[in-house]
């Protein structure tokens, strides 16, 4: 009788451990080698109502945004998985909203900027009358999520920011101090052709970032993204 209840006893505990592994691997929370990115798109619009055939005139730039996506996750034969980038769109319509695209379920993107736009859109509707803290799932590896700048940084609770800026220091410099930060999670902000506001960086300086620069140029934002991902493959492949 009591090995019967031993048994019974030792089935309950497996199977609620069960149950535990899995809500521990599905559970969409931290991992240590995530690249978090940040574009602020100053005058993205935030609903749907922009023409697929004309994304920069009539979407506040969201063309940029569609750029960043393909930089952040293309590769020749493949999606950069351990990316996950987050669009700050703040133009008319129905700001602030975050869009997520994360890189370990993202499917259905394509190199042209027409069918990414396409997939913002489809967000933006899914995000029409969300209230703060509530997070909307859309097509397979993208969210949205009514917030601003300061509620990113206290929702994710990145261990490490790091602004993007043209007047810092050189991040081939870098590589050893940033090949520590990458050990732990870390979000990389840029601006769109607007740049980054006055109030975003006093937000950025009281979470303690860092400022890095990619060239002595000024770049787009896409091609910033490219760079930094590639200066970061150097590190972590060791590329010399
Ligand atoms: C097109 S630039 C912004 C230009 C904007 N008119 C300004 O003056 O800030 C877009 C973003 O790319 C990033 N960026 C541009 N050049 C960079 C560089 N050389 N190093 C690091 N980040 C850079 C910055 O985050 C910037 O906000």
């Amino acid at each position: 009788m009591e090995t019967i209840s031993l048994l019974l006893l030792a089935t309950q505990i497996v199977y609620i451990l069960s149950f535990c592994t899995i809500k521990v691997y599905l559970c969409p929370c931290r991992s240590d080698d995530v690249k978090h990115i940040l574009v602020i798109g100053n005058r993205a619009l935030t609903t749907p109502e922009f023409s697929l055939n004309d994304i920069p005139g009539t979407s506040g730039r969201i063309d940029i945004l569609c750029r960043s996506i393909n930089s952040a996750f293309l590769l020749s034969h493949g999606i950069r998985r351990d990316v996950r980038l987050h669009l700050l769109m703040r133009g008319e319509g129905d700001p602030p909203k975050i869009i997520t695209l994360d890189g370990r379920y993202l499917r259905h993107l394509n190199p042209d900027e027409r069918s990414t736009g396409a997939l913002l859109r489809i967000a933006l509707k899914k995000g029409v009358g969300l209230k703060r803290g509530m997070v909307q799932r859309s097509t397979p590896g993208i969210t949205i999520r009514r917030g601003d700048f300061r509620d990113l940084i206290e929702d994710e609770n990145f261990d490490n920011i790091i602004y993007l800026h043209e007047m810092a220091s050189d991040i081939r410099e870098m590589h050893e101090s940033l090949e520590s930060l990458l050990q732990k999670e870390t979000l990389f902000v840029l601006g769109d052709h607007i740049g980054v506001n006055a109030d975003d960086e006093k937000i950025l300086e009281e979470f303690g970032a860092q400022k890095i620069s990619l060239s002595p140029n000024v770049l787009h934002t896409d091609h910033c993204i490219i760079i930094l991902l590639n200066e970061i493959d150097r590190i972590e492949l060791k590329y010399d």
